[in-house]
């Protein structure tokens, strides 16, 4: 059966949602990011929104704008970085569509990660050692997860070429 959705996963600053620009452009699909489309539904940035209601209020908001987007034909969706990680998320991804986690290393998502970091609320007020320390432990916290996608891509190194492959031979 053809693929009709791609989930993008993997820890924030893996390049979730550059990727699926690329891809969107390239396979001529629709581009959809879940933290957009968060802070569309609920008037607010998610930072703000951890503020105010705490990361469990956030985590079920989440939860609800993926179930959202599960109809949504020929899409490449970026996933938050810690999606897949609760509930039955990564279930139901695996379900109504490709999942592709986007391997970094940690010293990988420290170089591109400090660019967006401030408006990431777990590690906006984090830098050097502590930075680093939470990025490890998280990652060891979260792979159980990440890499139940199925496909693991080694995003250091693969090129958009290589995403388009993978999608059209699962297709
Ligand atoms: C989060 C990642 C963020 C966003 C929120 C929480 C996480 O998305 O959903 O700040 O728990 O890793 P990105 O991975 O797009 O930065």
């Amino acid at each position: 059966m053809a693929v009709e959705r791609v989930f993008l996963i993997g820890f924030m600053g893996s390049g979730k949602s550059t990727l699926g620009r690329w891809l969107k452009n390239a396979l001529g699909w629709s581009f959809i990011d879940m933290d957009e489309v968060f802070e569309a539904e609920y008037k607010t940035t998610i930072k703000q929104f951890f503020a105010d209601k705490g990361e469990a209020a956030f985590r079920e908001a989440e939860r609800a704008v993926l179930h959202s987007l599960l109809n949504e034909k020929k899409a490449i969706i970026a996933t938050g970085g810690g999606a897949p990680c609760f509930f039955d998320n990564l279930e139901v991804m695996n379900k109504h569509g490709l999942t592709i986690y986007l391997k970094l290393s940690v010293d990988g998502i420290i170089s591109r990660i400090s660019g967006g970091k401030n408006v990431r609320p777990l590690v906006a007020e984090k830098s050097g050692d502590e930075l680093r320390q939470f990025i490890t432990e998280k990652l060891i916290e979260r792979e159980p997860f990440y890499t139940k996608a199925r496909v693991i891509a080694d995003a250091e190194v693969l090129g958009v070429e290589g995403y388009v492959k993978i999608i059209e031979q699962a297709g």
